[in-house]
């Protein structure tokens, strides 16, 4: 895109009543001080937007003459295509906006003028002095835009080879800034778990450390126990035989004691029943009885008397049985069986204690090793997020290099800084600098300061393929300066001079 200036006409703007100046490739400003030079350039940003050739606003109201109305038209021309602009002030009454000649709202005007180029794009590229005033984030902002930040690939070909493959594979999953975030939060957490996982083992280790050292092998005791317990069951088998035989015993002496207490019922019983004597009488009215009845009492006595010895010699009938039975079988003494096995358990016990000891030595052995393995294996991911951390900053170095050397490459004397080292972290911040011979901008001298400015905006006009006009203010400071290019205006103090234009080129 080529803007390029044809004609400007001030009305009442400022010093300048009625001014016109016709513009050339070369359009020379000649004046003493204070005759209005300044304001030629300064008409044409307000015009645009209201402002300074600074961007601060500005309100040109002529104060030492009156005027009803300040106009300020300018006749340009963008890749050829003529466009009247013109924005006015009428005493007391809202701004005025005009393109070609028609009226317009501000807000289409602004919007046209927007649409034809960024505005801090157009201030630093026709005023030198606008770039290096914006803050320098929208300086790094505006330069960068023009240079891509170096390829992926292209980085990690600066890193060794094992950094660029470590973090080559990482970046196919996750963008950098994604992976800085995992191994940051990941490097927090570890340092943590790490701490505690050393303070783990560290007890671990002084709880085994207490147990005693000098046990005896597992294995052998397990064998030695079951030794034990094996012989055990066997005298237990031996006994509960015993006492099997032994309830048999004890349950025929059991019916001979019961016997005896019967026959000794039954002797008791045959005194009284010898001794019965045969009444005469009748029992319930006392007559005598007679022969026949007296006899069958006797009778009756006789043959109770014959029952009884019936069964009294059954009952020794039996007990004789019994007697003979229990004489036959076996009672075995088991008292000492049951001595020797209370001994043999107690004997195993020292063992199955050793056992529960060797046990518990066993358990810690184990734990103290998983510890040690979780100590290393943190460890181990904790130094791996180190050093992918460690080369994302050398990724972000290399990077920086990169670009930097990319940005420097548009410019010819001046340098850029892009970067600045963290105190802290030692990681590269965003920045910008201009630099020239070393000096910061803001050190330069006014002649340096234009020189400077004018690089710059050939940089941005040439980056951005849109040339516009260019002015030098205060160009007698300067002996020489590489033109810019596109249209030039240089204002330029003569003692004694009034306000006088030449133009050359046309
Ligand atoms: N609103 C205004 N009305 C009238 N004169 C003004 C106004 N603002 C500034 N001036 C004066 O205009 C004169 C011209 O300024 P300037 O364009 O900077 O001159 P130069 O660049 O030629 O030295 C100065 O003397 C300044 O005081
Ligand atoms: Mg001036």
């Amino acid at each position: 895109m080529i803007i390029k200036f044809t004609e400007l006409k001030l009305e009442n703007f400022k010093v300048h009543e009625d001014l016109k100046v016709k513009f050339g490739d070369l359009t020379k400003i000649f004046a003493d001080n204070g005759k209005g030079k300044s304001t030629i350039p300064e008409s044409i940003c307000w015009l645009l937007y209201g402002t300074d050739t600074l961007g601060s606003k500005l309100d040109p109201t002529p104060i030492t003459y009156e005027a009803e109305q300040t106009l300020v038209q300018l006749l340009l021309s963008v890749n050829n295509k003529a466009i009247l602009l013109g924005r006015g002030l009428k005493k007391g009454k809202a701004a005025q906006y005009f393109i070609n000649e028609v009226p317009s709202k501000a807000k289409d005007f602004n919007e046209m003028v927007e649409k034809l180029f960024d505005r801090n794009l157009f201030l630093s590229l026709f005023n030198p002095s606008y770039f290096p005033k914006l803050h320098w984030e929208k300086q790094r902002e505006m330069i960068l835009q023009y240079v891509p930040s170096p390829a992926n690939k292209e980085v990690l070909k600066e890193l060794l080879p094992t950094q660029s493959e470590l973090l080559g594979n990482l970046l196919k999953k996750h963008s950098l800034e994604d992976i800085k975030k995992i191994h940051s939060s990941n490097k927090t957490n570890l340092d943590k778990k790490y701490i505690a996982a050393q303070s783990r083992t560290k007890t671990l280790k002084e709880q085994l450390d207490q147990l005693p050292k000098e046990v005896a092998p597992l294995d052998s005791l397990k064998a030695e126990l079951s030794q034990i317990d094996k012989q055990v069951r066997e005298l237990e088998k031996q006994y509960d035989h015993s006492a099997d035989v032994n309830r048999e015993y004890n349950i025929v002496s059991a019916e001979i004691q019961s016997l005896q207490d019967q026959i000794d019922i039954s002797k008791h019983n045959w005194i009284p029943l010898k001794n019965e004597v045969i009444d005469e009488c009748c029992k319930t009215c006392k007559r005598p009885l007679d022969e026949e009845s007296i006899e069958a009492v006797k009778e009756d006595k006789e043959k109770r008397m014959e029952q009884y010895k019936a069964n009294h010699n059954a009952l020794l009938k039996k007990r004789l049985e019994l007697r003979e039975k229990l004489n036959e079988m076996e009672y075995i003494d088991n008292n000492e069986l049951m001595e020797k096995i209370k001994k043999l358990n107690a004997s195993g016990q020292p063992l199955r204690e050793a056992v529960q000891k060797y046990s518990q030595f066993e358990r810690l052995q184990k734990q103290v090793n998983e510890a040690e393995q979780e100590e290393k294996a943190t460890l181990e991911s904790l130094n791996e997020s180190i050093l992918i951390l460690d080369t994302i900053k050398e990724y972000k170095a290399k990077e920086a290099d990169l670009q930097a050397e990319k940005v420097q490459s548009l410019f010819t004397t001046l340098s850029v800084r892009l970067f600045k080292q963290n105190k802290g972290d030692g990681e590269q911040k965003p920045d910008f600098e201009i630099m020239m011979d070393d000096k910061p901008y803001s050190k330069l001298s006014l002649s340096e300061s234009i020189r400077a400015g004018l690089e710059l905006r050939d940089v941005l006009s040439t980056q951005s393929d849109i040339v516009t006009p260019t002015f030098v203010d205060n160009a007698e400071s300067i002996t020489k300066f590489k033109e810019p290019n596109g249209q030039l205006i240089i204002c330029k103090v003569v003692a004694g001079q009034e306000l006088k234009i030449e133009v050359d080129g046309e």
